[in-house]
């Protein structure tokens, strides 16, 4: 049975966890690829809210098993923490859960070294999580890193500590002025994850492939979005990994030609969390009516989140990189109280109209939107559930940004719990 891939379109947040929970309905496996506990998707079932890190989204749906795959960087506090928050919810997590021997550990002085970084950057911080995503990757590409299987020889674990400890301690001591960590920092806690989660852990590429082999659904889980991709997005202001479709094989190890359906999140508008280009962000006014409206506030973070109108170049360049063969539109809710909803088509840089997103992020930052203008709808759309009874302005908004990505739509979210969906 091919795979479908899940993946954001924009920078990050833009409900991917709601689409996944809505299509594990259809699947059997749900598996995480790349990013870690930066990650922040909400599901709301009924009354309950779920905020999932490092599970992947389809854990609320009874009898679905859920990977981390190798792609993933796994911090094992968060991720105990993770599983006992469900645990203490009545979800059972455990008997669902596998995680991948070949995912990298995001130990305390990754995350030391992302905080004593971003102060260093001082008011040119990338505006990270903290949770030390850049320096596990780092340390991965640089072949320092430490392996969810490493933990389970802890003579060779501390070994591996040891020398990358008196490394950190160096850039502590002498470059950051930092306080430095002992050895019994990092090891006391791990101690005792690595009893928790050992049950967990497997060699999960033989996993995927046997399950994809019986015919089994996988559904790949898109963390943070394509431009906040380390190569297509926003550099420096991105994350460390590859959110993008080519991400998704090497994170699982689940070959390329399986997956045949890609599905990108777009939100109805665009929000970004840290710092950045962010073409179409709103006057601060306007924005905080829209960040009120929108509950634009981070998931992993709290942080308000920026916004703006939906951007076409930006989703553009999504659509190339991760070949999307279809687009779910979530959030159009959020503007059903609007006269008018602008959406930009195009940037002026220089005198000159842009339609591509530009390489250069120094580009991006001067970048103003070309807007056009689109009749709103002015009445409530959450409680519809058959596209012909959407309102005409709402369908033509729907029309419109499906003619400017060039993919079809077909899943409009109007709500964010699992039944204020509409298939088109
Ligand atoms: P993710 O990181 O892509 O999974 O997105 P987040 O969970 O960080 O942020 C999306 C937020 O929007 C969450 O609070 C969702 O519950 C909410 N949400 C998702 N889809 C919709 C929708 O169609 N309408 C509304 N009003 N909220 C939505
Ligand atoms: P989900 O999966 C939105 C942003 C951070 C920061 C930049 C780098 O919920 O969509 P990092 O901690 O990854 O080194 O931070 O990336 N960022 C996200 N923004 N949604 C996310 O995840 C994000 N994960 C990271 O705000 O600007
Ligand atoms: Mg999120």
């Amino acid at each position: 049975m091919p795979a479908t891939l899940v993946v954001g379109a924009q920078w990050g947040d833009e409900g991917k966890g709601k689409v996944i929970d809505v299509l594990t309905a259809e699947a059997d496996v749900v598996v995480r690829y790349q990013g870690g506990s930066n990650a922040g998707h909400t599901v709301v079932v009924g009354a309950e809210t779920y905020v999932l890190h490092l599970i992947p989204s389809g854990m609320l749906y009874p009898g679905k098993m859920n990977v981390i795959g190798n792609g993933v960087v796994v911090d094992p506090a968060r991720l105990v923490e993770e599983i006992d928050t469900f645990k203490a919810r009545g979800i059972d997590v455990e008997s669902r859960l596998l995680l991948s021997d070949l995912a990298h550990v995001t130990l305390p002085y990754h995350k030391r070294l992302d905080e004593a970084r971003e102060a260093k950057r001082g008011s040119d911080k990338i505006g990270t999580t903290h949770q030390g995503i850049g320096p596990t990757y780092s340390d991965k590409y640089g072949r320092v890193g430490i392996k969810v299987g490493d933990l389970a020889d802890e003579a060779d674990f501390t070994e591996k500590v040891r020398r990358n400890l008196e490394e950190k301690n160096a850039f502590f001591r002498e470059y950051y002025h930092a306080p430095e960590m002992s050895m019994e920092e990092v090891l006391g806690p791990y101690r005792a994850y690595w009893p928790r989660l050992k049950g967990l852990v497997r060699n999960t590429i033989p996993y995927l492939r046997d399950e994809l082999k019986a015919g089994k659904r996988i559904l790949l889980e898109g963390a943070q979005g394509t431009l906040l991709d380390v190569d297509f997005g926003t550099y420096p202001y991105v994350s460390a990994s590859h959110p993008t479709a080519g991400g998704s094989s090497a994170g699982s190890g689940i070959p390329p030609r399986a997956i045949v359906r890609v599905v990108g999140v777009v939100k109805a508008y665009t929000t970004r969390v840290g710092a950045g280009p962010l073409p179409t962000e709103l006057p601060a006014e306007e924005q905080e009516r829209l960040r009120m409206v929108g509950r634009e506030y981070g998931a992993t973070t709290g942080r308000a989140r920026r916004c703006g109108w939906f951007d076409a170049v930006v989703v553009r360049r999504a659509v190339d990189v991760n070949g999307l063969t279809e687009v779910a539109v979530t959030k159009l809710d959020i503007l059903d109280h609007l006269d008018e909803v602008p959406v930009c088509v195009a940037y002026r840089y220089r005198g000159q109209e842009l339609t591509e997103f530009p390489t250069r992020t120094e580009v991006v930052a001067e970048c103003e939107p070309v807007y056009r203008m689109l009749p709103g709808w002015k009445s409530p759309t959450s409680g519809i559930r058959r596209w012909a009874d959407l309102p005409a302005n709402a369908k033509g908004y729907i029309e419109t940004l499906q003619s400017l990505m060039g993919v079809t739509v077909s899943i409009v979210s109007i709500g964010p719990r699992r039944d204020e969906i509409i298939r088109v």
